[in-house]
């Protein structure tokens, strides 16, 4: 394409800001990039490398002229103005959670089922952050041998939560250092020195609404409705960088080594596994970086066929952003940025 007009909206948030010095570091082939975020940020300044741009307020009629708008504005923003992006023939990536599980909408890691942007009619989205690094870590495995049933546990960021995740912590651990009692609006309870198994609302079945997202875009992505996971969810005070104990069943037996082996030549994983060298990932390492990180792989004694591990990532690069950037560079790669016209009112109810 000579011409390609990428829109970041949501520009002033914690992806936003990251999604923009992505493409910056990636060299994204964009001709034009422009920023958008609500009317109280209109006129703001944000980065993009040495540059700065001018954020412009999010309204129905900003995509004329734009081929790819990258959004991680939260839901409701998402759901408002993401069928007006298709209609102007905008193809949308999208880092909420308003579109994952609607039929009409591939839901990608590149590393995982980049064959499903085959069939986009407009709007992409993008998994939520602790689904994008489990899978990055078990599709090498559930390929090679099968996956029955994912058991897992999180640790998740503040930055999870967007900027006012990290200003509560920030302000919580500033206030309880200075004797003054800490202010709870991000989260129900204290996050600093604690930690909630709570994170998004809760549901009928006591499931939280983030733990579901795990079992349902994990099948949405494995194209396996069957396969058996469950999650419990938990925010601890980290600022970046998601870590998860996972326990799989596998159909066919893998052993840690070969598992070590196999990670090893994944695309997107870096196995960081030797325990007597105290080496295993961290979220202070991950933070900053690309890579999924895997270590503390062993076998389940418990079961004939099962694994355990621990995963961590970047939750605002792999988790949202980079995951979002590298789906538009696949778009550009596989000329898949157009919306046909025939879908083009689709979205819009
Ligand atoms: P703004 O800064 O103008 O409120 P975070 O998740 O880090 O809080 O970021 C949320 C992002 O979504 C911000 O860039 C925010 O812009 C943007 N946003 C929120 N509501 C809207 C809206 N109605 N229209 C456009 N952007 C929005």
């Amino acid at each position: 394409m000579s011409k390609l007009t990428v829109a970041v909206c949501g520009a002033t948030g914690a992806v936003g800001r990251e999604m923009l010095s992505t493409l910056h570091q990636r060299a994204f082939p964009a001709t034009e990039v422009l920023a958008f975020a609500s009317a109280r940020s209109a006129g703001n300044k944000v980065e993009f490398g040495d540059q700065e741009l001018t954020v412009r307020e999010l309204k129905e009629d900003s995509f004329e002229g734009v081929d790819i708008a990258i959004f991680s504005a939260g839901g409701s923003t998402s759901l408002k103005f993401a069928p007006y992006a298709a209609k102007a023939g905008c193809v949308v990536v999208d880092n909420s959670a308003a579109w994952r599980m609607d039929d009409r909408c591939p839901l990608v890691v590149p590393e995982v089922n980049p064959e499903d942007l085959a069939w986009h009619k407009g709007i992409i989205a993008n998994p939520n952050c602790s689904t994008i690094q489990m899978l990055v870590a078990l599709k090498p495995i559930y390929d090679a041998v099968g996956i029955k049933r994912i058991v897992v546990s999180t640790y998740q960021a503040v930055s999870g939560t967007g900027q006012k995740g990290i200003a509560e912590l920030e302000k919580q651990v500033r206030d309880l250092f200075n004797a003054r009692d800490p202010e709870c609006k991000a989260y129900p309870y204290q996050i600093a020195f604690n930690i909630l198994p709570h994170i998004d609302v809760f549901l009928d079945n006591d499931y939280t609404k983030e733990e579901m997202k795990m079992v349902n875009e994990t099948r949405k992505m494995f194209h396996d409705p069957l396969i058996r996971v469950t999650a419990t969810c938990a925010r601890v005070p980290v600022f970046y960088g998601h870590a998860e104990s996972v326990n799989v069943e596998t159909e066919k037996k893998l052993t840690a080594r070969d598992c070590r082996v196999l990670l090893s030549q994944a695309p997107g994983v870096r196995v960081y596994d030797n325990p007597r060298e105290l080496m295993y990932p961290m979220p202070l390492m991950a933070a900053g970086k690309d890579e999924t990180f895997v270590g503390r792989i062993r076998d389940d004694e418990s079961v004939e066929n099962g694994l355990n591990m621990w995963i961590v990532a970047d939750n605002i690069r792999k988790g949202a952003a980079l995951n979002a950037v590298q789906i538009a560079e696949e778009l550009v790669k596989r000329d898949l940025v157009r919306v046909k016209e025939e879908d083009r009112n689709l979205f819009l109810a």
